[in-house]
């Protein structure tokens, strides 16, 4: 859906989405095309947002925002905007934090070139911070669904036994650590490299000559919220749209879905997402919620 996603989520019922799953654009220093705000006026920003997002939230709703850092202009610190942006949305909107989560990405290049590779006095930035928030502590979850292969430390664990006992940090390790489950829990670290080059979107933007959005998350990261955090049938929200690759997920993870995104092309390119259906899932759920 184009449009502005603030006059849009004002106009939803309350307590009607069960998530919002956004990357909004970043408090950068050296400003993208579609148009970052410095660290400074972010929250500002991001306060309306912020509001208006815990309206339409179901109590067991959740909010994941992926967010990256940002270095102060000029020097090699760190800016703190998006901290202060979690630490906003829980004390002055009633967000809680569900969990902290950490994005890295191998691939990221190692910039600022001043500060990493010409003066080598900081190492890459390779994390994006995201943070799961809910709107009441209890908010639907499950990690069943989320679950990842055995390292192959634990595989010979589990195949050779394991003796209960006292760890040096003092955990009391029980023989229940040896049962087989099938699969491991994963941890709040996100691996994911973000290097997609090839993709049908990527395709369908150069034959259509549509410019591509330039600061996509790659599909596995909102489809690992998507799973954790919904069911099918679980209405998702992206206000900050880009290419819709939340909404492409949702659709093939048959949850209803409704991405907002300002910038024509932008849109114009995501339909290469959806070559048989087109975006019959947004316009079912825009139907039911405004
Ligand atoms: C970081 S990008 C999202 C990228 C997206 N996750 C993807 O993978 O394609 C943020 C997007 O939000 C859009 N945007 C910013 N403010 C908006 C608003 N008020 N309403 C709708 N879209 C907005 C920008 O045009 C930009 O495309």
């Amino acid at each position: 859906m184009r449009g502005d996603s603030l006059p849009l989520l004002r106009r939803m019922r309350p307590n009607s989405v069960d998530l919002v799953m956004t990357s909004p654009p970043f408090g950068l220093v050296r400003k993208k095309d579609y148009g970052n705000v410095s660290a400074n006026e972010y929250l500002d920003r991001f306060r309306p947002f912020g509001e208006a997002i815990y309206r339409v939230l179901k109590d067991t709703g959740s909010l994941v925002l992926d967010i990256g850092g940002a270095w102060k202009p000029g020097t090699p610190t760190r800016s703190l905007y998006h901290f202060k942006l979690l630490v906003m949305l829980c004390e002055e909107y009633g967000f809680h934090l569900a969990q902290e989560f950490y994005w890295w990405n191998p691939s990221k290049l190692p910039t600022p070139a001043e500060w990493v590779t010409v003066r080598r006095i900081r190492v890459k930035d390779a994390i994006n911070t995201v943070w799961w928030l809910s709107k009441t502590p209890w908010p639907k979850a499950s990690n069943r669904r989320v679950l990842q292969p055995y390292s192959p430390n634990m595989e010979t664990l589990l195949a050779n036994g394991y003796k209960a006992k006292k760890r040096p940090s003092g955990h009391d390790i029980s023989d229940k650590f040896a049962i087989n489950n099938g699969a491991a829990i994963p941890p709040n670290l996100i691996a994911l490299p973000n290097t997609e080059s090839n993709g049908a979107y990527q395709r369908y933007c150069e034959e259509h000559g549509f410019t591509q959005q330039p600061a996509r998350y790659p599909a596995e990261l909102p489809e690992y919220f998507i799973r954790m955090l919904t069911d099918v049938g679980d209405l998702m929200v992206d206000p900050f749209g880009g290419s819709c690759v939340t909404g492409e997920v949702s659709e093939r993870l048959e949850r209803r879905w409704i991405c907002v995104e300002m910038i024509e092309d932008y849109l114009k390119g995501a339909v290469g997402r959806f070559p048989s259906s087109g975006t019959a899932g947004s316009k079912t759920a825009a139907k039911a919620n405004f």
